[in-house]
């Protein structure tokens, strides 16, 4: 029964083959190896308060090391019994039940960032990323997530301030394999906005405001990418008040961008040129220069609040 409900929220989730074999043979495994019940008790301790979600973690990793089993993939088996309890909160609650499924569907997503890093198809954030769902701080509207977060730095325009500590709605643009349509963009604020001002105005001090801070911003691409790229588009709704460099000279964008890590010793020059994104970023980085980061306030909102 227990391995029925977990096919089924993958199929649910769309988990692509390798993602959901893996998944299911570390399920098989754990019932091999006894350790089931061990976990799914993890699971009713916290559902009923008994267990901190981070204490909860720690002994969620105990049983990996006793099985011998990669802690990411045990954490993908322990996520997906845990969506049943946050299934439950989000009814309780009367959060829209396609809200809960992105949680689960954002396994896959960092499932796929996992492979391309670690090569695992598993949960490499967990539970830390986990944790943003259970404690209400992250949800999920289809192409993009909303993280509500401290603003940490200083934007004014008009009547708008916003100050290091205000909190704001970042958003996120998860790895869903598809391009980042902008029909799918608007769609995602549309309902993020009415969630969040129907659920969450207060934390949010009255304002509902959204800020992007990724690489998805750079100020590179303008003259990298045609300017009908769907990165353009959103990033032309941000009023973009800083540009930066990242510590790690860009080392977490160049996986994300070339399907691999830059390891120790390869050249730039080998780096895969099949997209248009590759091929100016490749020459970009063949400079000396970084892609950095922009960072912007949505000009729907500054419009709104200035
Ligand atoms: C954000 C994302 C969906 C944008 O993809 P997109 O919709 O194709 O974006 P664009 O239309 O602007 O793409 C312009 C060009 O860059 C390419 N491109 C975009 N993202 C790419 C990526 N991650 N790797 C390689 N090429 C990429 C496109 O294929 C297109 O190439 P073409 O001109 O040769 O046809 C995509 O980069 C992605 O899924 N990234 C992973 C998630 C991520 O990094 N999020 C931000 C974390 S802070």
């Amino acid at each position: 029964m227990k391995r029925r409900y977990l096919v089924s929220l993958m199929e649910k989730a769309q988990f692509n083959k390798e993602f959901f074999d893996t998944t299911l043979n570390t399920f098989d495994q754990l019932v091999q190896k006894n350790a089931l019940d061990n976990l799914l008790d993890i699971v009713s301790a916290y559902e009923k308060g008994e267990i901190e979600f981070f204490d909860a973690g720690k002994k969620v990793e105990l049983i990996a090391e006793q099985t011998n089993l990669h802690p990411f993939c045990v954490y993908t088996v322990y996520f997906a019994f845990m969506a049943e309890v946050l299934r439950k909160r989000y009814i309780e609650k009367g959060y829209p039940l396609d809200m809960w499924l992105n949680f689960v569907k954002d396994f896959q997503y960092q499932a796929t960032d996992s492979n391309t890093v670690h090569g695992v198809w598993g949960q490499y954030c967990a539970p830390l990323w986990q944790s943003r769902y259970f404690n209400y701080t992250i949800f999920g509207f289809g192409t993009l997530q909303f993280e509500i977060r401290k603003f940490g730095g200083y934007y004014k325009e008009g009547n708008l301030e916003i100050k290091e500590d205000t909190p704001v709605l970042f958003a996120h643009v998860p790895n869903t394999g598809k391009p980042l349509k902008y029909e799918n963009v608007l769609e995602s604020y549309k309902k993020a906005e009415k969630f969040f001002t129907d659920n969450y105005l207060s934390e949010l001090n009255g304002k509902v405001i959204f800020v992007l801070r990724s690489w998805v911003m750079s100020k590179k691409f303008a003259s990298i990418l045609k300017p009908t790229s769907n990165m353009l588009v959103m990033a032309n709704d941000y009023d973009v008040f800083k540009y930066g460099e990242y510590a790690d000279k860009d080392a977490d964008t160049i996986w994300r961008i070339f399907g691999k890590e830059l390891k120790e010793g390869e050249k730039l020059s080998d780096l895969p040129e099949n997209t248009s994104l590759q091929r100016g970023v490749k020459d970009l980085l063949l400079r000396g220069e970084q892609i950095g980061w922009g960072w912007g306030v949505y000009k729907p909102h500054v419009e709104k609040y200035k």
